[in-house]
């Protein structure tokens, strides 16, 4: 029996939001601020986790790629990403021609260790990309403390944690840049799609410029961009699925105690393989229960 991991929520809002996008018929925008609903979108996100600015992509990976892009991240730097996490972490860092260089998690959250991070800064260390990784917010004041010493950017790796928050501030804006991810198995999706968050008007400037080809306001080519845009159809998405955020987030608390029962249905289960059904059936019924 497959059990899916994360099944998305969408309901007749998101259909609804989507059918006006092809009934528009502006199924994209390549202006300098994006489409009506990448707008919208942007303001909902930011609003949410409390940042000046949001810029919308095309995925967490885009996100992370347009970061280390606006803080001009290049080839002979060094960029610190934790040794567990996504592949897209340190894959991002590689497109952008610099070297990622792994530093060890801690056993009991499995985000970046503050002692080893102190350990790989080098002459040729210019970023830290932490990763909270399955909603764990990574020692963000441990981090911020030895970036500051050591004059370095920090990117927060943010694509499984939106809503997660330590001492009150939301993952995602405790540094520069936050970088989230709205594939189909996160938190809220878009089905393809990412954004950033930052305080800083200059950087969301140059976000906008990156994700655009490198155009400015006045669609001069101003600097290296690539096309990193979401699509008005994915935002439609994005935008429902923001509105209903708080609401999936308090339902996934009531679902914390599934893995303990999960535990001793599967013990019941190893005793008895006639459980084996009945272990299915009553966690597809609580995630039911726990989800709608
Ligand atoms: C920690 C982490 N970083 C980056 C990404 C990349 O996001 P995307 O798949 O939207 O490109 C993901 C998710 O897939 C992720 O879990």
């Amino acid at each position: 029996m497959i059990i899916p991991i994360n099944v998305p929520n969408i309901d007749k809002e998101e259909i609804r939001e989507v059918t006006s996008v092809l009934l528009e018929k502006t199924l994209t925008s390549s202006s300098f601020e994006g489409g009506k609903r990448v707008q919208q979108f942007e303001h909902l996100l930011s609003k949410f986790v409390k940042s000046k600015f949001a810029v919308a992509v095309n995925s967490g990976t885009s996100a992370l790629q347009a970061s280390l892009y606006a803080l001009d991240i290049k080839s002979g730097d060094e960029v610190l990403v934790p040794s567990f996490t996504f592949v897209a972490t340190a894959n991002s860092v590689k497109a952008v021609g610099a070297k990622p260089v792994f530093v060890d998690i801690l056993r009991e959250n499995y985000t970046m260790d503050p002692d080893d991070l102190r350990k790989k800064i080098t002459k040729r260390t210019k970023a830290i990309i932490p990763v909270h990784l399955y909603g764990h917010v990574a020692y963000m004041e441990e981090i911020i403390e030895l970036a500051k010493k050591n004059n370095l950017k920090i990117i927060e790796d943010a694509s499984q944690s939106l809503g997660s928050k330590f001492k009150g501030k939301h993952s995602g804006t405790f540094s520069h840049l936050g970088c989230f991810s709205f594939y189909g198995a996160k938190v809220t999706t878009s089905g393809e799609g990412g954004a950033i968050v930052t305080d800083d008007k200059n950087l969301c400037e140059k976000l906008k410029q990156i994700r655009n080809h490198g155009q400015s306001k006045n669609n001069l080519i101003t600097r290296l961009g690539l096309n990193l845009r979401l699509s008005e159809i994915n935002a439609a998405v994005a935008k429902i699925q923001m509105k209903k955020l708080s609401l999936f987030l308090s339902e996934k608390g009531t679902q914390k105690f599934l893995p303990s029962f999960y535990k001793i249905m599967m013990l019941f289960y190893q005793n008895n393989a006639k459980m084996k059904h009945l272990t299915g059936i009553c966690t597809l019924l609580l995630i039911k229960i726990g989800i709608k």
